[in-house]
């Protein structure tokens, strides 16, 4: 029986990974691709992807159901098994404080759309890629485990832990196969600079100053994005339905850590760091205990953080038309708009 992926936002930092990441470890899979190109997707991401068969890219959203149906059938055509890959979402903290409507409408109104087609469409599969922000916030100690409250603090979050209960429910009630994953902060290839590593990558190599939040000493834990898109691939072919995994690097670093990390490795100085206003409701800590991926579906990071750093700045340096071309036109408004009164 033929096997299809339909990803959405799969123009985006994580999708665009999971579709190389797809082709390359099963290549006999069909793979449908659902994406708005919001300002965060870039078509320009699959550019590796685009002559090959069975992919098909639906340029359309999932907040309309008509959209979502018309690649369902895609993916469905000939009888073959439908896995949903669900991670089209509103992503970004910072614009969620701006406005948390976007976020509402796409991250739970399109989620539940998303559900409703799905199930109608009778999938094999629905593996919703959620965020360990819908946690809250650590202090000193401890770490998130898949029975931790949720206890989300920015819209962003809030949006997203919103949809982790629709799913849940879907599961609940209507006994549909449905998981959910919820992971650490991703670094790699292809991250809008909007984030931290890319802005600061981005910046750096133009001797501009790099904006910290605050004291700089949040606390994240950084994840490789290749190793995010094999566990999503792990929790699809072996993971329980309603259950939900935790995915993280057990990689702690602070911000201020992390960026000298990058300076150093651009020969740049510390004097391009600079302290910035924090975000209002900034989350302290956020660090997974990934346990039970490892010990249930035997699923650990590849990738070692002093290996895929180096690896991630490269590809940065190497991508000047890429990064011109994401940081051109709405890009520069954003940035201003956002940093320069700060
Ligand atoms: P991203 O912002 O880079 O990409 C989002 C993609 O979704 C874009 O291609 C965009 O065009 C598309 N999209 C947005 N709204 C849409 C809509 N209404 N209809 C169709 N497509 C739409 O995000 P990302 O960083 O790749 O994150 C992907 C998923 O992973 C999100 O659900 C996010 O919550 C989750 N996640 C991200 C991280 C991280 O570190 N980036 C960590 C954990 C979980
Ligand atoms: P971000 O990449 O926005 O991811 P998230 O907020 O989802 O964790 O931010 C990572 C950390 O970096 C977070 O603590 C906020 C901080 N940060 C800055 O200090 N300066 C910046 O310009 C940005 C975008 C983030």
């Amino acid at each position: 029986m033929t096997k299809a992926v339909l990803l959405t936002g799969g123009a985006g930092f994580i999708g665009s990974n999971f579709v190389h990441m797809l082709a390359e470890l099963r290549p006999d899979w069909r793979i449908v691709n659902l994406d708005a190109l919001t300002y965060a997707g870039n078509a320009a991401n699959l550019a590796a992807v685009e002559g090959r068969d069975e992919y098909h890219f639906v340029h359309g959203d999932i907040r309309e159901r008509a959209d979502v149906m018309k690649a369902l059938e895609l993916a469905k055509a000939g009888g073959a098994d439908v896995y949903v890959v669900h991670m089209a979402a509103e992503s970004h903290v910072d614009r969620s404080i701006e406005g948390g409507m976007p976020f509402v409408t796409t991250n739970v109104v399109g989620t539940q759309v998303m559900l409703d087609c799905c199930r109608e469409a009778g999938v094999a599969r629905f593996v919703h890629v959620s965020t360990d922000e819908v946690y809250g916030s650590l202090g000193d100690q401890g770490f998130f485990t898949e029975s931790t409250p949720l206890a989300p603090n920015s819209p962003y979050s809030a949006s997203k832990t919103g949809s982790d209960l629709l799913v849940r429910a879907a599961h609940h009630t209507h006994g549909f196969d449905a998981v959910i994953t919820r992971c650490s902060n991703n670094y790699g290839p292809y991250q809008f600079p909007e984030k931290l590593l890319p802005l600061i990558i981005a910046n750096a190599q133009e001797d501009k100053p790099l904006p910290i939040y605050g004291d700089g000493m949040y606390v994240r834990d950084w994840l490789f994005v290749r190793d995010h898109c094999e566990a999503i691939l792990t929790v699809l072919e072996k993971g329980a339905a309603g259950e939900v995994y935790n995915i993280g690097g057990n990689n702690e670093l602070p911000n201020l850590e992390l960026v000298k990390q990058v300076l150093a490795a651009l020969g740049k100085p510390e004097s391009l760091i600079t302290f910035v206003k924090d975000r209002p409701g900034h989350d302290r800590r956020y660090a997974i205990d990934a346990t039970k991926i490892r010990e249930q579906l035997g699923w650990e990071p590849r990738y070692r953080f002093s290996e895929a750093l180096p690896l991630t700045i490269e590809w940065y340096r190497s991508q000047v038309e890429w990064l011109q071309g994401v940081r051109s036109g709405a890009y520069r408004e954003y940035y201003q708009r956002h940093y320069d009164a700060r």
